[in-house]
């Protein structure tokens, strides 16, 4: 049986370039049931299991806050998501169990041959969340696709343009290990197209548009990533500018540079980050609350500690 339900000439065209959505057939593979959810929690690395709430931060809200969540089985954390305001990402769990990763190779050996894109290479974290999670304002690295399976919600996608994400923005998100949230204005939204997306679609838009999504029920999706030529160029370019504009003052536009210069910036952001002759942040990641299922929202305060586990 095929991944993909109604895949067009058009789906194909606008892959990479345009934003899309399509149908998929992923929930009747089984294993995105609460039951295979639980099990595959239980034997989920916790060095790759995110559990957050969001904070309110006015100029980026809804920021992740990173839980401690050891001593919760799967079937908890489930009840819990389904009641609260919490975010699990599995990260990987499309990688590292042997059954999922059959589904994910099924993924991508379909998109490979609808759109001709060899080699994806990719990876994909299962994402539960709370019907009031919301996930903030923010840019990927690499390529995405949000294979959504359960629940309603809608993605916010906006603009690549200097207003929605400045290349300053962009070079911190690059320089930084955790960082991937943008500065966000209620302005933006205007300017927004809005996907209500139900069970069974998938969607993805171009190389590092921003977007922000809005849980309307509880939601289980695959959010999946790849890098490629393509990613990997820009992302060495830009942090060749982030050094050109923090330690030489200059004010380096990507969208006006050139093909030679954007492979030269590449080269020389690789040098730069290889040699360490300039460094990016490494921003550790604190946790900030502990996972209770006995109190009411099942979130409890604690002095920020960096994550250990
Ligand atoms: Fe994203």
């Amino acid at each position: 049986m095929s991944v993909f339900t109604n895949w067009t000439d058009e789906h194909t065209r606008k892959f990479h370039n345009d934003i899309i959505y399509v149908n998929h057939n992923l929930e009747s593979t089984g294993l995105f049931t609460d039951v295979a959810l639980a099990e595959m929690l239980d034997n989920h690395p916790d060095n790759m299991l995110d559990v957050c709430t969001m904070g309110t931060d006015s100029m980026y809200p809804n920021q992740f806050r990173t839980g401690d969540f050891r001593g919760c089985d799967g079937k908890s954390l489930i009840e819990m998501v389904k009641a609260g305001k919490l975010y699990i990402n599995a990260r990987r769990a499309m990688n590292l169990h042997p059954e999922y990763n059959e589904v994910l190779k099924k993924m991508y050996g379909e998109l490979s041959e609808k759109t001709g894109n060899k080699g994806f290479n990719a990876n994909g974290g299962i994402l539960i969340s709370s019907p009031i999670a919301k996930v903030p304002y923010h840019t990927d690295r690499q390529h995405v696709v949000l294979w959504h399976i359960r629940g309603t919600k809608r993605v916010y996608v906006y603009p690549m343009t200097d207003k929605f994400i400045s290349d300053a923005s962009y070079e911190a998100v690059v320089t930084s290990t955790l960082l991937d949230d943008l500065p966000y204005e209620v302005a933006f939204d205007e300017h927004a197209s809005v996907l209500t997306l139900n069970g069974g679609e998938m969607a993805c838009w171009q190389l590092n548009q921003p977007h922000r999504v809005v849980n309307e029920t509880f939601c289980v999706s695959i959010a999946s990533e790849y890098s490629n030529r393509e990613s990997a160029l820009k992302n060495s370019a830009m942090f060749a500018q982030a050094a050109m504009r923090s330690k030489f003052g200059s004010t380096p536009v990507w969208q006006d540079t050139v093909p030679s210069i954007r492979l030269a910036k590449a080269v020389a952001g690789k040098v730069l980050k290889k040699s360490g002759l300039y460094k990016g942040r490494t921003t550790p990641d604190f946790v900030t609350f502990k996972v209770d299922k006995s109190v009411p929202g099942y979130i409890v305060d604690i002095d920020p500690v960096p994550r250990d586990f």
